[in-house]
């Protein structure tokens, strides 16, 4: 445990997750300060900062520190273009509530599928900053499952197989799997095809290895398809299990950071006609692809023959 001396961090679960106290992010960070959280982040995985009332600019200033920030994409938030993405039932244009037959409603709805953000970019999200402006007094909970958690817990030859593999990431797959309709255009769908990603991802600062899949992993590669889903299902179940997993209840103007590299994490419902849930997130850009293109065809090349079948 890292002996922190600006700031107080309390545990929220026995395997990571802790509430940072004693900082004040409009007031100003100094880098003595903002190096222990950096060294909180990647200890806890998951971070609260509670208590913080920041607008959109001081937002992107305290989420810029720690690398650039990736944008949206088109189309999915108020601001296109912008590094902010708005979550949540309420309309920043009308600040009334989205009715939940509202197509925009579907973004809801599929984050409640366990997920990693920007897994379905070629360099997923590093981290993620979640501000929580209006909460629901009951549901609406953000979930966070710890994939170190999950790694740790796995057999030596369970791991090994992990290491060996390579899946597939692909955003008009997850979407599928919540939408009612085809709502992405077709430039969206262009904007994101399949990617690559290493099912087994290691802290460059700490060397903890995590298991990285999400719902957007859509298939093996050069596995059999169906083989590949039951895998890959089979996984999902594993690294979710409740113990592994971290449900937190927002208070007003929380601030919370996770890793994406360590959690999937996921929103939980709540009475989406009746309460206003406001939520601005940015997004911390990561620093490489998790897996070499010529790793990718070492791993494919050493597939057994019979993995295809
Ligand atoms: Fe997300």
């Amino acid at each position: 445990m890292t002996d922190f001396k600006r700031i107080r961090t309390e545990p929220l679960h026995p395997l990571f997750a802790a509430r940072i106290h004693g900082v004040d992010i409009k007031g100003g960070v100094d880098d003595a300060t903002f190096a222990e959280i950096e060294a909180a982040f990647d200890e806890y995985s998951v971070v609260v900062f509670p208590n913080q009332k920041l607008d959109d600019a001081d937002l992107i200033a305290f989420s810029e520190r720690f690398g650039p920030l990736e944008t949206m994409l088109k189309g999915f938030n108020a601001k296109s273009d912008s590094y902010l993405a708005y979550i949540g039932n309420v309309d920043p244009k009308t600040d009334t509530i989205i009715r939940t037959d509202d197509p925009r409603m579907q973004r809801q709805y599929s984050n409640e599928l366990w997920h990693t953000d920007s897994s379905f970019k070629p360099v997923g999200a590093k981290a993620s900053l979640l501000h929580g402006r209006e909460v629901p007094p009951s549901g609406g909970e953000t979930s966070f499952a710890s994939m170190r958690a999950a790694y740790d817990a796995l057999k030596p030859g369970q791991q090994a197989e992990l290491e060996s593999l390579v899946a597939e990431h692909w955003f008009v797959y997850s979407r599928s799997l919540t939408a009612k309709d085809d709502f992405l255009t077709e430039e969206q769908k262009a904007e994101t095809p399949p990617v690559p990603q290493a099912l087994i991802v290691e802290n460059p600062r700490n060397g903890r290895k995590a298991i990285y899949t999400a719902s957007h992993a859509y298939r093996i590669l050069g596995w059999d398809m169906a083989k590949g889903r039951e895998f890959l299902d089979a996984l999902m179940a594993h690294a979710t299990q409740e113990q592994f997993v971290y449900h937190h209840a927002w208070r007003p103007w929380d601030l919370v950071m996770w890793d994406n590299r360590a959690v999937q994490h996921r929103g939980n419902a709540f009475d989406y006609n009746r309460h206003r849930r406001v939520m601005v997130r940015s997004t911390v850009a990561g620093d490489a692809p998790t897996i070499a293109t010529d790793e990718i065809a070492r791993r494919l090349a050493r597939l057994p023959a019979a993995a295809a079948e």
